[in-house]
């Protein structure tokens, strides 16, 4: 490895994962999507277990996104379904001392009314906890949230209660899902695809992306230590010299 440094010293403070792959790693074996996305699932768990090993303090995951509704409609089931099936697991584990936290970002209102429950409930579970806090991007789109957050401000002017001038890029970052988090210092992508897909795209001004020829269901924890490794030799600037 090039950089020696023992893992938990210098991590990133927010890891972004677009989990990329599953459908073609299902094809590859001649198994329908589904498979590859039950697979990725797995993959998600043992990352964020890994993560939260590590002292990782945010992890973002893209886990479906506002352009996903054109799937066929088995195949968004399944993935709802999945979802379901890991928040069961968490709330069932709820007394676990991992302390990871899960939050859930994105338009819920879109979202079957037992799966809006259930992310009310788990994210009402993490509320005293100071671990790991997991972002699962549901129903996201970057364009969307900000589309969201320019609303929210318009209210807002409507009402007297802000002037136009008082917007500025604090007061919309505010007004975004991930408010009160730090920006993604660190977005992986798996599967060879080197674009964004309208992934934290006002968070990721600054990002380092790391782009790793795996599909999701083979990720490891080895991918993990490799992209922090890569990201550790970049020099960040933020527009400085
Ligand atoms: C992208 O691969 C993956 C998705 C759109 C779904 C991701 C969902 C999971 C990993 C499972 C559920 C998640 C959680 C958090 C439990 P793709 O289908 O676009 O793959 P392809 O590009 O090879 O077709």
């Amino acid at each position: 490895m090039a950089n020696n440094q023992p893992l938990q010293t210098d991590l990133p403070e927010h890891i972004g994962i677009i989990m990329d792959g599953n459908g073609r790693w299902a094809k590859k074996r001649g198994l329908p999507r589904n498979y590859g996305h039950r697979e990725g699932a797995k993959t998600f768990r043992k990352i964020v277990e890994y993560c939260s090993k590590i002292g990782l303090h945010y992890l973002t995951v893209y886990a479906f996104s506002t352009e996903n509704w054109k799937r066929p409609k088995d195949e968004i089931d399944s993935i709802m379904e999945l979802l379901e099936q890991y928040i069961d697991d968490a709330f069932a584990h709820r007394n676990k001392d991992d302390n990871v936290r899960t939050k859930f970002i994105g338009d819920m209102s879109a979202l079957s009314p037992v799966l809006q429950e259930k992310i009310a409930r788990i994210e009402k579970v993490g509320e005293g906890k100071q671990g790991l806090l997991v972002n699962v991007a549901l129903n996201y789109g970057g364009r969307n949230e900000i589309v969201h957050a320019v609303k929210q401000l318009g209210e807002k002017i409507k009402s007297g209660e802000i002037s136009p001038d008082q917007i500025d890029e604090q007061s919309i970052g505010n007004h975004l899902y991930t408010v009160g988090q730090p920006d993604p210092d660190l977005i992986i992508r798996p599967s060879g695809e080197e674009r964004l897909s309208n992934f934290l795209i006002w968070q990721a001004a600054y990002s380092e992306f790391v782009f790793m020829d795996v599909l999701w269901p083979d990720f490891t924890s080895d991918h993990l230590d490799q992209a922090i490794y890569t990201f550790r030799q970049r020099n960040r600037r933020f527009g400085g010299v």
